[in-house]
């Protein structure tokens, strides 16, 4: 594994104790996005947390990232969070944005996780796609299995794609699903090649029948002049939309992509448009 992600078998604690002590004077760099929704919209995630884990003991809330494990490979996102993306890349994704995480491997053994499960709360999951990781899964059987399933918050980020397990995540205290979308229609479908638009569009309404639900969508190139179509949507069918921070990272999918980089974005948009069969130019104003 690259060294940038901490895993279970490391100090995470101390790692996070050092970062808690430097926040306190100032946001550091990995918190940019409360930093984001702080300056926006005068809440963030944080103050959510700060709210929930007062007083609290043992490791009570827990973000696991378990794998990349994801059936889609959408225009903005990386090998790291995919392994769709680390399928389908080729020696001409150059950029270091793509070499990272290309030869990683993940640990499939979550017995020293399932081992300290009594003490949780809060169970967050992103991924990779978590409808799809089998130990999230495990994770939550065992919270079924101990009894303590109703004393947990589940919150899970997914592209919607597939309905698992929905029974199961009734179980818990309370789930709250994130649905990332970024359009609507035909757009949608050319930021999420694969996907298919009418059958998101089902699943995130069936979703929303039977769970907390907000839409989250990433402002980037490919949807810039459009986010009035997927706010409309959200308002339509009774929706919260949540818009997360431009996208910073990589360089070419950024909203100013092409003032800032227009060869690197021509390139990368190319290099897609010819693995997906598409064509960038009916989707942004050149
Ligand atoms: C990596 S995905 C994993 C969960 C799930 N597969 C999904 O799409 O919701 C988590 C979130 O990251 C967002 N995302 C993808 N590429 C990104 C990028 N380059 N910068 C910031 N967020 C990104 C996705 O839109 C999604 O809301
Ligand atoms: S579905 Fe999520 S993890 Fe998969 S490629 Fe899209 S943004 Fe990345």
């Amino acid at each position: 594994m690259p060294k940038k992600y901490l895993q279970y078998k490391d100090n995470w604690q101390d790692h996070f104790n050092k970062q808690g002590i430097q926040s306190e004077s100032g946001f550091i760099p990995e918190c940019h996005d409360c930093e984001w929704e702080d300056k926006e919209e005068g809440h963030s995630w944080k103050d959510v947390l700060n709210k929930k884990l007062v007083g609290s003991e043992g490791i009570t809330y827990w973000d696991i990232k378990f794998s990349n494990t994801c059936n889609l490979a959408c225009r903005m996102c990386r090998p790291g969070d995919s392994s769709t993306w680390k399928q389908i890349i080729t020696d001409d994704y150059t950029d270091p944005y793509y070499k990272q995480f290309r030869e990683a491997t993940w640990h499939k053994d979550i017995d020293l996780v399932l081992s300290q499960i009594r003490s949780v709360k809060y169970l967050k999951f992103t991924g990779g796609e978590p409808f799809m990781i089998p130990q999230v899964w495990r994770v939550l059987n065992k919270c079924i299995e101990l009894d303590i399933a109703k004393d947990i918050e589940v919150y899970i980020t997914t592209n919607a794609t597939m309905l698992k397990h929905l029974d199961k995540l009734k179980q818990f205290k309370k789930v709250e699903i994130l649905a990332s979308i970024d359009a609507i229609g035909e757009r949608y479908e050319y930021i999420r090649p694969g996907a298919k638009w009418q059958e998101v569009k089902e699943n995130i309404l069936e979703l929303n029948r039977q769970f907390d639900l907000a839409v989250t969508a990433l402002p980037f190139i490919f949807n810039k002049d459009h986010t009035h179509e997927l706010d409309a949507w959200c308002e339509e069918n009774n929706l919260e939309i949540r818009w997360s921070p431009p996208l910073h990272d990589p360089e070419h999918m950024r909203i100013d992509a092409l003032e800032r980089c227009p060869d690197k974005f021509y390139k990368y948009a190319e290099l897609m448009d010819k693995q997906h069969n598409t064509n960038w130019r009916e989707w942004v104003n050149a």
